[in-house]
């Protein structure tokens, strides 16, 4: 199987990595339904109810207090897939990076196309004025992040019942419908429409790298449940 993906990363110059929660498991950053995800861990709210738009507006203070025990990703580093993926992008294999993450880990690898499909922890938008705060800001304040004209700081993160960004969109879109092979890791593709979006690719080769199985996986040239470090470390790249 090594050996197929081996062989498809090296034949092909379009490459596409969608990604989830899983490509940073190993930067020290749960996922949501994995054994250990923040899903199976005791809190009055289920995640998905707290990360969602009408709780921000109406618990705001219980939100960030969520938000900042589990959301603070500001001091984890690059996981061997984000080095691994910056290398790729760097040789000209890889056009873009699609993530479901909010985490910034790509970008700190030092991607450069990079479509963050949930927004990031990085920025953050006074609700009143739309001055921007960076994530230090924002997870050191105390209780409500508030901004110097006395609006509400929040997280550009896209919650629960809210829309994904316009542009974003398209670009990933565009990423997936013109790439030839199609790397998805670390995510049980689950959250729509995000997940949705691997429709457009109609590529050569739909690769599913991850460690419980997936509803896309009967769809897939090649599927591997294992770690995504155990894959990747064995992969070697003609030039890299
Ligand atoms: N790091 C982050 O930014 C972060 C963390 C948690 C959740 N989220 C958000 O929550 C949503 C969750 O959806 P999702 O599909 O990304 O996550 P998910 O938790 O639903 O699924 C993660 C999947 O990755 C697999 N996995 C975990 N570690 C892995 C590894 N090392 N190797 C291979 N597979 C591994 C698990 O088996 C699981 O199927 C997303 O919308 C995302 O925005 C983001
Ligand atoms: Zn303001």
């Amino acid at each position: 199987m090594i050996d197929e993906l081996n062989k498809m990363i090296n034949e092909s110059d379009n490459i596409v990595f969608f990604g989830g929660a899983g490509v940073s498991t190993e930067s020290g950053i749960k996922d949501f339904r994995s054994k250990d995800g923040l899903y199976n861990m005791k809190y009055k709210y289920n995640p998905e109810e707290i990360l969602s738009h009408n709780f921000f507006i109406n618990n705001t203070s219980e939100f960030y207090k969520f938000y900042k025990e589990n959301m603070n990703c500001l001091n984890n580093e690059p996981s061997t897939c984000h080095t691994f993926l910056k290398k790729l992008e760097e040789c000209g294999k890889l056009k873009g990076i699609i993530t479901q993450n909010i985490d910034g880990l790509h970008q700190k690898a030092g991607s450069k196309c990079v479509m963050e499909l949930h927004g990031s922890i990085y920025r953050n938008y006074c609700m009143k004025c739309g001055k921007f705060y960076g994530g230090k800001e924002v997870f050191e304040s105390k209780d409500i992040p508030i901004c110097n004209c006395g609006g509400i700081i929040k997280p550009d993160v896209v919650l629960y019942g809210e829309a994904l960004d316009n542009y974003t969109v398209e670009k990933s879109i565009d990423l997936l419908k013109n790439a030839d092979l199609l790397i998805v890791a670390g995510t049980s593709l689950t959250v729509y429409p995000a997940s949705s979006f691997i429709n457009y690719f109609n590529g050569r080769n739909l690769v599913i790298i991850n460690n419980d199985p997936t509803n896309y996986d009967n769809r897939a040239s090649l599927v591997i449940h294992d770690s995504i470090k155990n894959v990747l470390d064995k992969i070697k790249i003609q030039g890299i």
